[in-house]
């Protein structure tokens, strides 16, 4: 376990990705942020020793180092999902490898169906707290402990420095955005009608089908995180059009520039640690 991680850290150092200080993890129709940055080095997931290998053609499945606004940037283009047949471990390896690197803070974006019934298709929500509901954990597994702490603390997952950020650049540059708690799922399958009125019950203000396993592992390895959600579609129980993975897609491509905004002046703005008080 603890030798694939340092194979797969040693591989990407020798291949110039050098002490990266912000890790980002780009989610399904969300990758132009790639585009605006300086690229140093660029690895494609099949050649990364113990590294899962990309499934989902709409994945193009790199890892890219390089500099953005000045930081210096390790960006994952598409995830691995449950619902593809991926493990936890498999999930949340990248994590891993990142921390190893040398990340100090973690960004997520994904694609997200909103619950929240003031909350419309094609706005951004940024994660305050989350509900686990993939019927597992990334942290249950023989050793966890030689990784970091097993009873990780959840009582505040999501960075609230960086959430104050996000607020503060969407009102500057008049963008909606929402706050609220994601609920993730197994997939792929999309929600039964039962199932959006369960969710909105029990609190889930959207609900998507990643995210979750990464935040808890950068927990269990203290990076601090910021997590938008882009609202793809809408999950109102009582008038459920079918869904259909291709407007998803498209919507999320269309609120991607919102989002872009957003991740580039959070890197803008946020102070990392030095080696020195981490
Ligand atoms: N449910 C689950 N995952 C999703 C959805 C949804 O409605 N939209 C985008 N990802």
């Amino acid at each position: 376990m603890i030798k694939a991680l340092e194979e797969t850290t040693e591989y990407l150092q020798e291949r110039g990705f050098d002490k990266p200080e912000i890790g980002i993890i780009l989610g399904t129709g969300l990758g132009k942020l790639v585009d605006k940055l300086e690229v140093i080095s660029e690895v494609s997931y099949n050649h990364i020793p113990s590294f899962p290998t990309a499934t989902v053609e709409f994945h193009r499945g790199k890892l890219i180092f390089g500099k953005l606004d000045g930081k210096k940037v390790v960006v994952m283009q598409g995830r691995f999902h449950i619902y593809e047949g991926y493990s936890f471990w498999d999930v949340t390896y990248p994590v891993r490898v990142m921390k190893r690197l040398g990340i100090k803070k973690l960004l997520i974006s994904n694609a997200a169906g909103a619950i929240n019934p003031e909350f419309n298709k094609g706005e951004i929500m940024v994660i305050d707290d989350h509900i686990n509901l993939q019927g597992g954990s990334p942290l249950a597994f023989r050793g966890v402990e030689h990784l970091g702490t097993r009873f990780t603390d959840m009582s505040a997952p999501y960075d609230q420095e960086s959430i104050r950020l996000l607020e503060e650049i969407a009102k500057e540059n008049n963008i909606t955005l929402r706050k609220g708690v994601y609920a993730s799922v197994v997939g792929p399958q999309l929600e039964t009608r039962a199932e959006y009125r369960y969710l909105k019950i029990i609190g889930a203000d959207a609900v998507g089908m990643s995210t979750v396993p990464e935040v808890i592992v950068a927990n269990h390895l203290n990076i601090p995180i910021a997590a938008v959600s882009v609202l793809t579609d809408e999950g109102n129980p009582d008038d459920l059009k079918p869904v259909d993975i291709d407007d998803i897609i498209k919507t999320a491509s269309e609120a991607e520039p919102d989002m872009i905004v957003l991740f580039r002046e959070l890197i803008k703005r946020i102070k990392l640690k030095t080696p020195a008080d981490a």
